[in-house]
């Protein structure tokens, strides 16, 4: 892990090195194998957590069983926090999509970090703010866009976060199966399976496993408006 990856964590930008240190020398380091759970939804929570390397996913479940994504997180990127300024249980369950490792701090020492430290602070609420104005998008989305458009925005996100660009396009290695994309757009797999297929026959993309190249980035724009 490099303090780039950690840089990019709000509770670390506004620091400067020696800070920074003292900090990452207070946090624990965990480790998980694809598909092994963080936590679930509805435990009692008093860590948060920042992605070093891997991903997660953030799911929901329904109470017919369903299941939905909130987010894929990678490196730099934090969560565990809501069940502190917002006391509750976990809001969400946390899995491993592959092999992927965290930082850990507790919610008392979050709290004492804080203190004194209003740049962190307003990184964190730049952070929730961050969160939720992309929130309200997927629910506009869910109303608004149809699946295709959602699917092509997913990929377009996904590709920012962890793409490659390359002489045929833009690899996205997002480690997902067909189900878990189809869950974090809200479709099933089906109608996600078509959108996919479409747009690879118009050649704006090929389908590999856990992962697409897009070849056609600005029709995918247009496609995800
Ligand atoms: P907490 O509720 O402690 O545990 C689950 C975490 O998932 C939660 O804190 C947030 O950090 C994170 N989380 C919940 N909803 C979202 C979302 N819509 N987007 C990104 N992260 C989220």
């Amino acid at each position: 892990m490099t303090n780039d990856v950690l840089r990019q964590a709000p509770l670390f930008s506004a620091l400067d090195d020696e800070a920074a240190s003292a900090l990452r020398s207070s946090m624990g380091e965990n480790r998980l194998r694809r598909g092994e759970v963080l936590f679930h939804e509805g435990d009692p929570g008093d860590k948060l957590y920042i992605v070093t390397d891997g991903k997660v996913k953030l799911g929901r479940t329904s109470s017919d069983g369903r299941e939905n994504l909130l987010a894929i997180l990678g490196p730099g990127q934090m969560f565990g926090e809501l069940s502190l300024f917002d006391p509750g249980p976990r809001s969400a369950t946390v899995t491993a999509v592959t092999e992927t490792t965290f930082l850990s701090l507790s919610h008392d020492d979050l709290l004492r970090w804080l203190e004194g430290r209003p740049g962190v602070s307003l990184g964190l609420l730049a952070q929730l703010a961050g969160r939720l104005r992309k929130t309200n998008e997927v629910v506009a989305d869910l109303v608004f866009s149809d699946v295709p458009g959602r699917v092509a925005k997913a990929l377009l996100d996904l590709a920012d976060r962890f793409g490659r660009t390359a002489d045929d396009g833009v690899h996205v290695h997002h480690d997902l199966t067909q189900e878990e994309l189809a869950q974090l757009v809200g479709a099933s797999r089906e109608t996600v399976n078509k959108a996919l297929a479409d747009f690879a026959s118009r050649g704006w993309l090929r389908l590999e496993p856990r992962s697409v190249v897009i070849h056609d980035v600005e029709r995918m724009r247009r496609r995800a408006r």
